[in-house]
């Protein structure tokens, strides 16, 4: 950053913002939710930069079955090769640098749609029309580009940043808090995309308390759950999380009888992870629910949103009729997540707004609040 770098207020308020204790804490400046100049710089040092989420592995059961997102600006496609393996490749053309697939689907071959230049799923070009005159041109130097792809705990992980350490390590601390879930085993059961008009921070923050629940759900779940019985323990660097002992109000929330592996509390505890940056987990012994986020300008966030059941309510007969019943419900819990967050954007963007006093329900947000400083460069970076 120089002095004329646009970012650099956003960054400095941020930064001071940060060096509160978390006793005294206030949400996060309004610059870094509005500046466009902070957002360039957050693509950059955290979208670039750290692993994403491209939704859960069973949703790419065979192979050639393909999913394409962006990451900072990047086309990419993440595919099941031939011999089963997740893989993450550029979806830009070795030719003249044309897109190549768009959506999801299933693909023996990744065709150019501009001259029809052919890819294999591993990457390697398998044909290209009329090329024989060139002399330099060997079809056995081109290939896609191939990007960091991880499996972990069911979920399919990308990233652009060739020296991430990997997800099994930087994530180990999640593992063992929820390790006795399994999660690697829920099956997703929906899968849709969203674009919502506020700042990808103000859904993730929403995302990570609970004290809204009460009030902004009030015509949902807000009745069911209990002030007093959440708990915001400290994360680490590279997640946030708490957790609610839920009543009996939704069944699917709790363990199935048949699962008699789980004990005790363990049976209706609900967490609520948030795995910077963006891939936020609620997950309950019955069944889960995600959101992946990447931000579309400051003013917009583009939103993965998805969930399913436990293997044991997989197996049960009934619960397709729960499930349809209960993502009736979810849906209408982010209808009115997508009301608060953007009402939550208007204020941000008021000349009048300013950061208030954080509850203690709020630690996770003062912790997302010192990631982002340190990835844009307001606080040192991590040891
Ligand atoms: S740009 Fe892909 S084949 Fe020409
Ligand atoms: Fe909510």
């Amino acid at each position: 950053m120089t002095q004329h770098d646009p970012a650099l207020r956003p960054t400095e308020e941020l930064a001071q913002n940060v060096s509160q204790p978390f006793e005294k804490a206030r949400a996060m400046p309004k610059s870094v939710y509005t500046s466009e100049a902070f957002v360039a710089r957050e693509l950059e040092t955290i979208f670039a930069h750290d692993w994403l989420c491209a939704g859960r592995a069973d949703a790419l059961k065979e192979p050639g079955d393909y999913l394409t997102m962006d990451i900072a600006g990047e086309p990419i496609i993440v595919l099941r090769d031939r011999e089963g393996r997740l893989r993450a490749m550029s979806n830009v053309c070795r030719h003249r640098m044309s897109t190549l697939l768009e959506g999801r689907g299933r693909t023996r071959a990744i065709v150019c749609p501009y001259h029809a230049w052919t890819y294999n799923l591993d990457g390697s070009l398998r044909g290209a029309p009329a090329m024989g005159l060139n002399e330099s041109f060997c079809k056995t130097d081109v290939a896609l580009p191939q990007i960091r792809c991880e499996e972990w705990l069911g979920w399919i992980l990308v990233t652009l940043n060739p020296d991430a350490p990997a997800p099994a390590e930087r994530l180990a601390d999640v593992e063992k808090l929820v390790g006795y879930l399994d999660m690697g085993s829920y099956v997703e059961t929906f899968r849709e995309e969203h674009r919502w008009n506020t700042n990808w921070k103000v859904l993730a923050e929403n995302f990570m308390e609970s004290y809204h629940l009460p009030v902004c759900h009030s015509d949902t779940i807000g009745g069911s759950v209990d002030l007093m019985k959440m708990t915001c323990p400290e994360g680490t660097e590279a997640f946030n999380y708490h957790f609610i002992l839920k009543n009996d109000s939704v069944p699917l929330a709790l363990a199935h009888p048949e699962n008699t592996r789980l004990q005790g509390d363990e049976r209706r505890i609900t967490w609520l992870l948030a795995i910077y940056p963006a891939l936020l987990i609620t997950l309950t012994p019955g069944y889960f629910w995600y959101l992946c986020l990447h931000p579309d300008g400051p003013d917009h966030v583009k939103i993965l949103y998805g969930g399913g059941l436990s293997p044991e309510f997989m197996a049960d007969p009934e619960a397709e009729a729960h499930f349809a019943a209960l993502k009736t419900l979810l849906d209408e819990v982010n209808e009115e997540d997508k009301g608060c967050t953007e009402r939550v954007f208007r204020g941000v963007s008021s000349r009048f707004g300013a950061p208030g006093h954080l509850s203690h329900l709020e630690r996770p947000n003062f912790e997302f609040a010192q990631y982002v400083a340190r990835r844009v460069g307001a606080l040192p970076a991590e040891s």
